[in-house]
């Protein structure tokens, strides 16, 4: 395992939709003990590929420092109700704001050998999927901030 440095604001990279994985290879697994590892070194919650420099449809994924989450090319199939809370993001260091996300969703994820599995999610968690699932497609929280934190 090995850390990768964090890509920030204003970085172009943080602004491009990544690409689907379609290799479920070595070093598919590779990048995502990277991932991970850096996500607990930077004391993150979440990471997401293109932060790490790498347009690719992956993010990890640990709220409670012990279950970790590794989705490859996730897609949000089901959202209902809403939660407003706070976010920040590795990509924007020093800030943070009030996002409005689903309060409930249904994930549908590879995992790094290709096998599907089904998420489903409530409060704290959910916001965290929804924040990385952003990040493929170039968006951050910056973007739907509603209010200072
Ligand atoms: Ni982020």
């Amino acid at each position: 395992m090995a850390l990768r440095n964090i890509v920030t604001i204003p970085n172009n990279l943080l602004r491009e939709k990544s690409r689907e994985v379609t290799e479920f290879n070595e070093s598919l697994g590779q990048l995502i003990d990277d991932m991970i590892d850096t996500m607990f070194r930077a004391d993150g919650v979440g990471l997401a590929a293109p932060q790490v420099g790498i347009l690719r449809r992956i993010c990890v994924v640990c709220v409670d420092g012990k279950t970790v989450y590794e989705l490859v090319n996730p897609v949000i199939v089901k959202q209902s109700g809403e939660q407003v809370g706070p976010e920040g993001c590795l990509s924007v260091p020093g800030r943070h704001g009030i996002v409005c996300r689903p309060r409930k969703i249904v994930v549908e994820a590879q995992d790094r050998t290709g096998k599907k599995h089904t998420y489903k999610l409530e409060g704290f968690i959910a916001v965290a999927f929804c924040h990385e699932i952003d990040h493929l497609d170039g968006t951050l929280y910056i973007d739907k901030v509603i209010e200072e934190a």
